[in-house]
Protein backbone atom coordinates (compact mmCIF):
# COMPACT_ATOMS: atom_id res chain seq x y z
CA UNK A 1 0.00 0.00 0.00
CA UNK A 2 1.06 3.47 -1.17
CA UNK A 3 -0.15 6.55 1.12
CA UNK A 4 -0.41 9.63 -0.35
CA UNK A 5 -1.63 12.67 1.89
CA UNK A 6 -3.70 15.41 0.26
CA UNK A 7 -3.58 18.56 2.20
CA UNK A 8 -6.64 21.53 1.28
CA UNK A 9 -4.71 24.74 1.51
CA UNK A 10 -6.50 27.38 -0.92
CA UNK A 11 -8.33 29.12 1.65
CA UNK A 12 -8.22 32.89 1.76
CA UNK A 13 -8.76 32.92 5.76
CA UNK A 14 -10.57 36.19 5.48
CA UNK A 15 -10.76 36.60 9.39
CA UNK A 16 -7.39 36.06 9.61
CA UNK A 17 -7.45 39.95 8.85
CA UNK A 18 -4.12 39.18 7.21
CA UNK A 19 -2.02 39.61 4.09
CA UNK A 20 -0.73 36.12 4.93
CA UNK A 21 -2.28 33.07 3.88
CA UNK A 22 -4.21 31.52 7.09
CA UNK A 23 -2.20 28.39 6.62
CA UNK A 24 1.30 29.95 7.70
CA UNK A 25 -0.14 31.88 10.64
CA UNK A 26 1.60 30.07 13.33
CA UNK A 27 0.82 27.63 16.63
CA UNK A 28 3.73 27.42 18.39
CA UNK A 29 6.19 28.73 15.98
CA UNK A 30 5.19 26.23 13.12
CA UNK A 31 3.08 27.27 10.29
CA UNK A 32 0.11 25.23 10.71
CA UNK A 33 0.27 23.92 7.39
CA UNK A 34 3.71 22.48 8.21
CA UNK A 35 2.23 20.99 11.30
CA UNK A 36 0.39 18.33 8.78
CA UNK A 37 3.01 18.20 6.67
CA UNK A 38 5.56 17.12 9.81
CA UNK A 39 2.68 14.75 10.69
CA UNK A 40 2.25 13.27 6.66
CA UNK A 41 5.97 12.65 7.20
CA UNK A 42 5.71 10.61 10.70
CA UNK A 43 3.21 8.45 8.83
CA UNK A 44 5.12 7.71 6.11
CA UNK A 45 3.68 8.95 3.47
CA UNK A 46 5.20 8.48 0.15
CA UNK A 47 3.66 12.11 -1.27
CA UNK A 48 1.86 14.66 0.13
CA UNK A 49 0.37 17.29 -2.24
CA UNK A 50 -0.60 20.69 -1.22
CA UNK A 51 -3.67 22.30 -2.45
CA UNK A 52 -2.94 25.67 -2.37
CA UNK A 53 -4.66 28.84 -3.85
CA UNK A 54 -4.25 31.79 -2.00
CA UNK A 55 -0.75 33.18 -1.51
CA UNK A 56 0.42 30.06 -2.97
CA UNK A 57 3.68 31.74 -3.70
CA UNK A 58 4.02 32.45 -0.14
CA UNK A 59 3.32 28.79 0.96
CA UNK A 60 5.85 27.23 -1.67
CA UNK A 61 8.33 29.43 -0.60
CA UNK A 62 7.92 28.50 3.39
CA UNK A 63 7.03 24.96 3.40
CA UNK A 64 10.25 23.68 4.31
CA UNK A 65 9.60 19.65 3.83
CA UNK A 66 9.31 18.33 -0.02
CA UNK A 67 5.67 17.88 -1.13
CA UNK A 68 3.75 18.62 -4.69
CA UNK A 69 1.64 21.61 -5.17
CA UNK A 70 -1.42 21.69 -6.88
CA UNK A 71 -3.20 25.16 -7.78
CA UNK A 72 -6.75 25.39 -7.43
CA UNK A 73 -7.10 29.21 -8.73
CA UNK A 74 -10.79 29.29 -7.73
CA UNK A 75 -12.31 27.93 -4.90
CA UNK A 76 -15.08 26.23 -5.94
CA UNK A 77 -15.48 24.06 -3.09
CA UNK A 78 -13.83 21.00 -1.37
CA UNK A 79 -14.73 18.55 -3.85
CA UNK A 80 -13.10 20.85 -6.70
CA UNK A 81 -9.84 21.29 -4.40
CA UNK A 82 -9.39 17.41 -3.82
CA UNK A 83 -10.01 17.02 -7.75
CA UNK A 84 -7.39 19.30 -8.33
CA UNK A 85 -4.75 16.51 -6.85
CA UNK A 86 -6.04 13.43 -8.50
CA UNK A 87 -3.15 13.24 -11.21
CA UNK A 88 -0.56 13.48 -9.14
CA UNK A 89 -2.30 9.76 -7.15
CA UNK A 90 -2.19 6.22 -8.46
CA UNK A 91 -5.65 4.15 -8.70
CA UNK A 92 -4.50 2.35 -6.18
CA UNK A 93 -3.32 4.57 -3.49
CA UNK A 94 -4.88 5.32 -0.27
CA UNK A 95 -5.29 8.75 -0.11
CA UNK A 96 -5.29 10.48 3.75
CA UNK A 97 -7.73 14.37 2.89
CA UNK A 98 -6.22 16.37 5.83
CA UNK A 99 -6.62 20.43 6.13
CA UNK A 100 -3.70 22.78 6.57
CA UNK A 101 -5.73 24.84 8.68
CA UNK A 102 -5.95 21.89 11.32
CA UNK A 103 -2.94 21.98 12.91
CA UNK A 104 -3.18 19.72 16.00
CA UNK A 105 -4.54 16.03 14.75
CA UNK A 106 -2.73 13.17 16.41
CA UNK A 107 -0.87 10.92 13.78
CA UNK A 108 -2.52 8.29 15.60
CA UNK A 109 -6.09 9.38 14.70
CA UNK A 110 -5.20 9.83 10.86
CA UNK A 111 -3.84 5.80 11.13
CA UNK A 112 -6.76 4.82 12.46
CA UNK A 113 -8.58 6.04 8.94
CA UNK A 114 -5.97 4.90 7.00
CA UNK A 115 -6.02 1.36 8.44
CA UNK A 116 -9.88 1.20 7.69
CA UNK A 117 -9.43 1.80 3.68
CA UNK A 118 -10.18 -0.89 0.90
CA UNK A 119 -11.14 -0.58 -2.80
CA UNK A 120 -14.83 -0.36 -0.77
CA UNK A 121 -14.66 1.18 2.16
CA UNK A 122 -14.02 4.84 2.77
CA UNK A 123 -12.91 6.18 6.47
CA UNK A 124 -14.71 9.19 7.96
CA UNK A 125 -13.38 10.94 10.50
CA UNK A 126 -16.33 12.85 13.02
CA UNK A 127 -16.91 14.29 16.12
CA UNK A 128 -20.02 14.89 18.58
CA UNK A 129 -20.99 18.07 19.38
CA UNK A 130 -22.27 19.83 21.92
CA UNK A 131 -22.59 21.99 19.28
CA UNK A 132 -22.05 21.27 15.75
CA UNK A 133 -23.21 24.43 14.28
CA UNK A 134 -21.41 25.33 10.92
CA UNK A 135 -20.45 21.37 10.74
CA UNK A 136 -21.52 19.18 8.30
CA UNK A 137 -24.38 16.45 9.89
CA UNK A 138 -23.78 12.79 9.48
CA UNK A 139 -26.73 11.47 8.70
CA UNK A 140 -26.93 7.67 9.66
CA UNK A 141 -29.65 4.69 8.69
CA UNK A 142 -31.47 2.73 11.80
CA UNK A 143 -29.01 0.07 11.64
CA UNK A 144 -26.22 2.73 12.60
CA UNK A 145 -24.91 3.10 8.54
CA UNK A 146 -23.99 6.51 7.03
CA UNK A 147 -25.61 7.52 4.49
CA UNK A 148 -24.44 10.78 3.85
CA UNK A 149 -23.56 14.09 4.90
CA UNK A 150 -25.78 17.27 4.86
CA UNK A 151 -24.23 20.18 5.00
CA UNK A 152 -25.39 23.16 7.43
CA UNK A 153 -27.05 25.49 4.83
CA UNK A 154 -28.61 22.32 2.93
CA UNK A 155 -29.70 20.76 5.91
CA UNK A 156 -33.55 20.02 7.17
CA UNK A 157 -34.78 21.08 10.63
CA UNK A 158 -34.58 17.37 11.89
CA UNK A 159 -31.01 16.64 10.24
CA UNK A 160 -29.82 19.88 12.04
CA UNK A 161 -30.61 18.30 15.74
CA UNK A 162 -27.69 15.60 14.53
CA UNK A 163 -24.95 16.49 16.85
CA UNK A 164 -22.45 14.05 14.46
CA UNK A 165 -20.43 16.57 13.11
CA UNK A 166 -18.23 16.15 9.85
CA UNK A 167 -14.78 17.11 10.39
CA UNK A 168 -13.60 16.84 6.75
CA UNK A 169 -11.13 14.27 7.47
CA UNK A 170 -11.39 11.62 5.49
CA UNK A 171 -9.33 8.31 3.70
CA UNK A 172 -10.07 6.23 0.63
CA UNK A 173 -8.68 4.72 -2.03
CA UNK A 174 -7.78 7.17 -5.15
CA UNK A 175 -9.58 4.85 -7.85
CA UNK A 176 -12.68 5.62 -5.46
CA UNK A 177 -12.51 9.29 -5.17
CA UNK A 178 -11.72 9.27 -8.53
CA UNK A 179 -14.75 8.48 -9.25
CA UNK A 180 -17.58 9.72 -7.04
CA UNK A 181 -15.75 13.26 -7.78
CA UNK A 182 -16.15 12.54 -10.68
CA UNK A 183 -19.86 12.49 -10.48
CA UNK A 184 -20.61 15.33 -7.93
CA UNK A 185 -22.62 18.55 -8.73
CA UNK A 186 -22.63 21.94 -7.42
CA UNK A 187 -26.72 21.96 -7.14
CA UNK A 188 -26.44 23.26 -3.24
CA UNK A 189 -27.17 26.33 -1.29
CA UNK A 190 -23.51 27.44 -1.77
CA UNK A 191 -23.16 26.54 -5.36
CA UNK A 192 -20.35 24.22 -4.70
CA UNK A 193 -18.43 20.93 -5.14
CA UNK A 194 -18.85 19.22 -1.75
CA UNK A 195 -16.37 16.58 -1.17
CA UNK A 196 -19.15 15.70 1.42
CA UNK A 197 -21.18 14.62 -1.88
CA UNK A 198 -19.13 11.46 -2.05
CA UNK A 199 -20.56 9.93 0.62
CA UNK A 200 -23.94 9.85 -0.73
CA UNK A 201 -22.45 8.50 -3.91
CA UNK A 202 -21.13 5.95 -2.88
CA UNK A 203 -23.69 4.10 -0.25
CA UNK A 204 -25.42 3.85 -3.40
CA UNK A 205 -22.58 2.19 -5.28
CA UNK A 206 -22.49 -0.35 -2.31
CA UNK A 207 -19.18 0.92 -0.86
CA UNK A 208 -19.50 1.26 3.08
CA UNK A 209 -18.13 3.87 5.00
CA UNK A 210 -16.65 3.13 8.31
CA UNK A 211 -16.08 6.08 10.99
CA UNK A 212 -13.84 6.98 13.90
CA UNK A 213 -14.05 10.04 16.25
CA UNK A 214 -10.60 11.61 17.79
CA UNK A 215 -9.34 11.34 21.20
CA UNK A 216 -9.68 14.79 21.46
CA UNK A 217 -12.40 17.01 19.98
CA UNK A 218 -9.38 19.36 19.70
CA UNK A 219 -7.63 17.67 17.54
CA UNK A 220 -10.27 18.20 14.49
CA UNK A 221 -10.31 21.78 15.30
CA UNK A 222 -10.07 24.29 12.57
CA UNK A 223 -8.60 27.84 12.77
CA UNK A 224 -10.75 30.92 11.34
CA UNK A 225 -9.75 33.43 13.70
CA UNK A 226 -6.94 34.88 15.39
CA UNK A 227 -8.84 33.94 18.43
CA UNK A 228 -9.07 30.45 17.90
CA UNK A 229 -5.60 30.39 16.96
CA UNK A 230 -4.68 31.15 20.12
CA UNK A 231 -7.03 29.10 21.69
CA UNK A 232 -5.35 26.27 19.73
CA UNK A 233 -1.64 27.33 20.84
CA UNK A 234 -2.84 27.09 24.87
CA UNK A 235 -3.77 23.74 23.78
CA UNK A 236 -0.93 22.86 22.16
CA UNK A 237 1.22 24.26 25.09
CA UNK A 238 -0.72 22.20 27.59
CA UNK A 239 -0.01 19.05 25.85
CA UNK A 240 3.55 19.64 25.65
CA UNK A 241 3.24 20.42 29.16
CA UNK A 242 2.12 17.10 30.04
CA UNK A 243 4.49 15.21 28.24
CA UNK A 244 7.02 16.95 30.61
CA UNK A 245 5.56 16.37 33.82
CA UNK A 246 4.66 12.78 32.90
CA UNK A 247 8.67 12.57 32.08
CA UNK A 248 9.32 13.27 35.85
CA UNK A 249 9.89 17.36 35.25
CA UNK A 250 8.66 19.66 37.43
CA UNK A 251 6.95 22.61 36.32
CA UNK A 252 6.16 25.32 38.52
CA UNK A 253 3.07 26.16 36.35
CA UNK A 254 1.89 23.92 33.62
CA UNK A 255 0.26 27.24 32.36
CA UNK A 256 3.29 29.26 31.92
CA UNK A 257 5.79 26.99 30.14
CA UNK A 258 5.77 27.59 25.86
CA UNK A 259 7.71 24.95 23.66
CA UNK A 260 8.17 26.09 20.45
CA UNK A 261 9.82 23.17 18.97
CA UNK A 262 11.09 19.72 20.45
CA UNK A 263 12.19 19.30 23.83
CA UNK A 264 13.50 16.98 26.10
CA UNK A 265 14.03 17.26 29.52
CA UNK A 266 15.64 14.30 32.59
CA UNK A 267 13.67 13.74 35.37
CA UNK A 268 13.89 15.64 38.44
CA UNK A 269 14.51 19.30 36.61
CA UNK A 270 12.43 21.97 37.41
CA UNK A 271 11.55 24.69 35.30
CA UNK A 272 10.47 28.13 36.89
CA UNK A 273 7.37 29.98 35.18
CA UNK A 274 7.63 31.79 31.88
CA UNK A 275 9.99 30.15 29.84
CA UNK A 276 10.04 29.94 26.25
CA UNK A 277 11.92 26.94 24.47
CA UNK A 278 12.87 26.98 20.77
CA UNK A 279 13.88 24.50 18.29
CA UNK A 280 15.97 21.72 19.25
CA UNK A 281 16.33 22.06 23.01
CA UNK A 282 17.66 18.91 25.04
CA UNK A 283 18.01 19.01 28.90
CA UNK A 284 19.38 16.78 31.39
CA UNK A 285 18.55 15.98 34.52
CA UNK A 286 18.33 18.24 37.56
CA UNK A 287 18.67 20.66 35.84
CA UNK A 288 16.78 24.25 37.48
CA UNK A 289 15.74 27.22 35.32
CA UNK A 290 14.49 30.43 36.97
CA UNK A 291 11.66 32.19 35.31
CA UNK A 292 11.21 34.15 32.51
CA UNK A 293 14.41 32.37 30.83
CA UNK A 294 14.55 32.34 26.53
CA UNK A 295 16.15 29.44 25.49
CA UNK A 296 16.85 28.71 22.07
CA UNK A 297 18.52 25.10 19.79
CA UNK A 298 20.70 24.70 23.12
CA UNK A 299 21.74 21.53 25.27
CA UNK A 300 22.29 21.82 28.66
CA UNK A 301 23.89 19.35 30.97
CA UNK A 302 23.09 17.33 34.50
CA UNK A 303 22.94 19.25 37.46
CA UNK A 304 23.20 23.06 35.70
CA UNK A 305 21.70 25.70 37.47
CA UNK A 306 20.11 28.77 35.10
CA UNK A 307 19.05 31.58 37.06
CA UNK A 308 15.97 34.23 36.12
CA UNK A 309 16.03 35.95 32.86
CA UNK A 310 18.81 34.10 31.28
CA UNK A 311 18.93 33.59 27.28
CA UNK A 312 20.69 31.15 25.91
CA UNK A 313 20.82 29.96 21.79
CA UNK A 314 22.60 27.82 19.73
CA UNK A 315 24.54 27.13 22.57
CA UNK A 316 25.73 24.06 24.92
CA UNK A 317 26.19 23.86 28.05
CA UNK A 318 28.34 21.26 30.53
CA UNK A 319 27.25 19.71 33.79
CA UNK A 320 26.94 21.54 36.66
CA UNK A 321 27.08 24.77 35.30
CA UNK A 322 25.78 28.39 37.04
CA UNK A 323 24.28 30.82 34.85
CA UNK A 324 22.75 34.37 35.38
CA UNK A 325 20.47 35.70 36.39
CA UNK A 326 20.54 37.86 32.82
CA UNK A 327 23.24 36.07 31.32
CA UNK A 328 23.07 35.89 27.98
CA UNK A 329 24.55 33.02 25.45
CA UNK A 330 24.94 33.56 22.01
CA UNK A 331 24.81 31.11 19.19
CA UNK A 332 28.67 29.25 19.43
CA UNK A 333 28.78 29.48 23.12
CA UNK A 334 30.32 26.26 24.75
CA UNK A 335 30.33 26.34 28.50
CA UNK A 336 32.29 23.25 30.27
CA UNK A 337 31.80 21.50 33.38
CA UNK A 338 31.07 23.62 36.42
CA UNK A 339 31.27 27.02 34.62
CA UNK A 340 29.79 30.00 36.18
CA UNK A 341 28.30 32.64 34.05
CA UNK A 342 27.06 35.68 36.14
CA UNK A 343 24.68 38.49 35.55
CA UNK A 344 25.08 40.95 32.95
CA UNK A 345 27.89 38.54 31.17
CA UNK A 346 27.89 38.32 27.17
CA UNK A 347 29.53 35.05 25.91
CA UNK A 348 29.50 34.00 22.29
CA UNK A 349 31.50 31.91 19.81
CA UNK A 350 33.37 31.41 22.64
CA UNK A 351 34.67 27.96 24.80
CA UNK A 352 34.45 28.54 28.84
CA UNK A 353 37.21 26.03 30.36
CA UNK A 354 36.22 23.35 33.35
CA UNK A 355 35.23 25.67 36.66
CA UNK A 356 36.08 28.38 34.98
CA UNK A 357 34.21 31.98 35.97
CA UNK A 358 32.81 34.99 34.23
CA UNK A 359 30.71 35.81 36.72
CA UNK A 360 29.80 39.96 36.36
CA UNK A 361 29.04 42.32 33.75
CA UNK A 362 31.79 41.32 30.73
CA UNK A 363 31.89 40.35 27.17
CA UNK A 364 33.79 37.45 26.21
CA UNK A 365 33.45 36.40 22.26
CA UNK A 366 35.82 34.71 19.58
CA UNK A 367 37.39 33.05 22.24
CA UNK A 368 38.83 30.27 24.06
CA UNK A 369 38.79 30.08 27.98
CA UNK A 370 40.73 27.49 29.77
CA UNK A 371 40.38 25.27 33.09
CA UNK A 372 40.23 27.06 35.98
CA UNK A 373 40.23 30.82 34.85
CA UNK A 374 38.72 33.66 36.60
CA UNK A 375 37.43 36.64 34.55
CA UNK A 376 37.11 39.72 36.75
CA UNK A 377 34.09 41.97 36.55
CA UNK A 378 33.90 43.98 33.23
CA UNK A 379 36.04 42.59 31.26
CA UNK A 380 35.79 42.78 27.55
CA UNK A 381 37.10 40.91 24.79
CA UNK A 382 37.51 43.56 22.27
CA UNK A 383 37.48 41.11 19.31
CA UNK A 384 35.95 43.10 16.27
CA UNK A 385 38.59 45.73 14.70
CA UNK A 386 35.79 47.19 12.26
CA UNK A 387 36.20 44.80 9.39
CA UNK A 388 37.12 41.70 11.16
CA UNK A 389 36.81 39.58 14.03
CA UNK A 390 39.70 38.04 15.99
CA UNK A 391 40.61 35.85 18.42
CA UNK A 392 41.65 36.05 22.18
CA UNK A 393 43.03 32.99 23.96
CA UNK A 394 43.27 32.40 28.02
CA UNK A 395 45.37 29.83 29.00
CA UNK A 396 44.36 27.32 32.07
CA UNK A 397 44.59 29.40 35.80
CA UNK A 398 44.37 32.69 34.68
CA UNK A 399 43.41 35.69 36.49
CA UNK A 400 42.04 38.48 34.87
CA UNK A 401 41.42 41.64 36.95
CA UNK A 402 38.45 43.76 36.77
CA UNK A 403 37.77 46.00 33.65
CA UNK A 404 40.32 44.66 31.42
CA UNK A 405 40.24 45.39 27.80
CA UNK A 406 42.19 41.97 25.76
CA UNK A 407 42.51 43.39 22.34
CA UNK A 408 42.36 40.43 19.94
CA UNK A 409 44.11 38.49 18.60
CA UNK A 410 46.06 38.27 22.15
CA UNK A 411 47.38 35.27 23.94
CA UNK A 412 47.11 35.14 27.53
CA UNK A 413 49.36 32.41 28.51
CA UNK A 414 48.97 29.67 31.85
CA UNK A 415 48.97 31.18 35.22
CA UNK A 416 49.26 34.52 34.00
CA UNK A 417 47.77 37.50 35.98
CA UNK A 418 46.30 40.45 34.63
CA UNK A 419 45.91 43.40 37.03
CA UNK A 420 43.13 45.46 36.75
CA UNK A 421 41.57 48.04 34.45
CA UNK A 422 44.17 46.94 31.70
CA UNK A 423 44.18 47.21 27.73
CA UNK A 424 46.17 43.75 26.67
CA UNK A 425 47.35 44.53 23.28
CA UNK A 426 50.19 42.20 23.11
CA UNK A 427 50.82 38.23 24.15
CA UNK A 428 51.10 37.59 27.97
CA UNK A 429 53.22 34.73 28.37
CA UNK A 430 53.13 31.85 31.01
CA UNK A 431 53.31 33.07 34.72
CA UNK A 432 53.66 36.86 33.69
CA UNK A 433 52.27 39.71 35.62
CA UNK A 434 50.65 42.05 33.43
CA UNK A 435 49.19 45.66 33.51
CA UNK A 436 48.63 48.79 32.19
CA UNK A 437 47.80 51.52 34.21
CA UNK A 438 47.74 54.82 34.06
CA UNK A 439 49.50 56.77 37.89
CA UNK A 440 46.58 58.08 40.45
CA UNK A 441 46.97 61.73 40.59
CA UNK A 442 45.55 63.44 43.83
CA UNK A 443 45.26 66.95 44.11
CA UNK A 444 44.64 68.38 47.92
CA UNK A 445 41.25 69.89 49.14
CA UNK A 446 39.20 70.03 45.98
CA UNK A 447 36.43 72.26 46.07
CA UNK A 448 33.65 70.65 44.91
CA UNK A 449 31.20 72.21 43.05
CA UNK A 450 27.84 73.42 44.83
CA UNK A 451 24.46 73.97 43.24
CA UNK A 452 23.51 77.44 42.02
CA UNK A 453 20.75 79.10 44.24
CA UNK A 454 17.69 80.57 42.15
C1 LIG B 1 -16.32 21.69 5.51
C2 LIG B 1 -17.20 20.46 5.27
C3 LIG B 1 -18.12 20.26 6.47
C4 LIG B 1 -17.28 20.11 7.72
C5 LIG B 1 -16.35 21.30 7.89
C6 LIG B 1 -15.40 21.06 9.03
C7 LIG B 1 -17.55 20.38 2.87
C8 LIG B 1 -18.46 20.68 1.76
N1 LIG B 1 -17.97 20.70 4.07
O1 LIG B 1 -17.16 22.81 5.60
O2 LIG B 1 -18.91 19.14 6.28
O3 LIG B 1 -18.11 19.99 8.84
O4 LIG B 1 -15.55 21.49 6.70
O5 LIG B 1 -14.65 22.23 9.25
O6 LIG B 1 -16.47 19.84 2.66
N2 LIG B 1 -10.86 24.66 0.72
C9 LIG B 1 -10.08 24.71 -0.40
N3 LIG B 1 -10.66 24.94 -1.61
C10 LIG B 1 -11.98 25.13 -1.74
C11 LIG B 1 -12.79 25.09 -0.60
C12 LIG B 1 -12.20 24.85 0.63
O7 LIG B 1 -8.85 24.54 -0.31
O8 LIG B 1 -12.43 25.32 -2.88
C13 LIG B 1 -10.24 24.44 2.03
C14 LIG B 1 -10.42 25.63 2.94
O9 LIG B 1 -9.32 26.50 2.82
C15 LIG B 1 -10.48 25.00 4.30
C16 LIG B 1 -11.13 23.64 4.03
O10 LIG B 1 -10.93 23.39 2.66
O11 LIG B 1 -9.20 24.76 4.82
C17 LIG B 1 -12.59 23.60 4.40
O12 LIG B 1 -13.27 24.52 3.63
P1 LIG B 1 -14.47 25.39 4.20
O13 LIG B 1 -15.00 26.22 3.13
O14 LIG B 1 -14.05 26.05 5.44
O15 LIG B 1 -15.50 24.25 4.54
P2 LIG B 1 -16.69 24.32 5.55
O16 LIG B 1 -17.76 25.13 4.96
O17 LIG B 1 -16.20 24.70 6.88
CA1 LIG C 1 -14.28 25.65 7.85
Amino acid sequence: MSLKVVILAAGKGTRMKSSMPKVLHCVANKPMVEHVVDAASSLGAQKTVLVVGHGADQVRATVTRKVEYVEQTEQLGTGHAVQQALPLLEPNDTVLIAYGDVPLTNPETFKQLIDDVTDTNIALLTVIMQDPTGYGRIVRDTAGNVQAIVEQKDATEAQLKICEGNTGILAARASALTELLGKIDNNNVQEEYYLTDIFELAVSQGMTITTHQPEHEWETAGVNSRQQMAELERIYQRTQAEKLMTAGVTLRDPARIDVRGNITVGQDSIIDVNCVFEGDVTIGESVIIGSNCFISNATIAAGTVIKANTVIEDSIVGENCTLGPFARLRPGAELTENAHIGNFVEIKKATIGKGSKVNHLSYVGDSTIGEGVNIGAGTITCNYDGANKHQTIIEDGVFIGSCTQLVAPVKIGKEAVIGAGSTITKEVAAGQLAFTRAPVKTVDNWPRPVKKKK
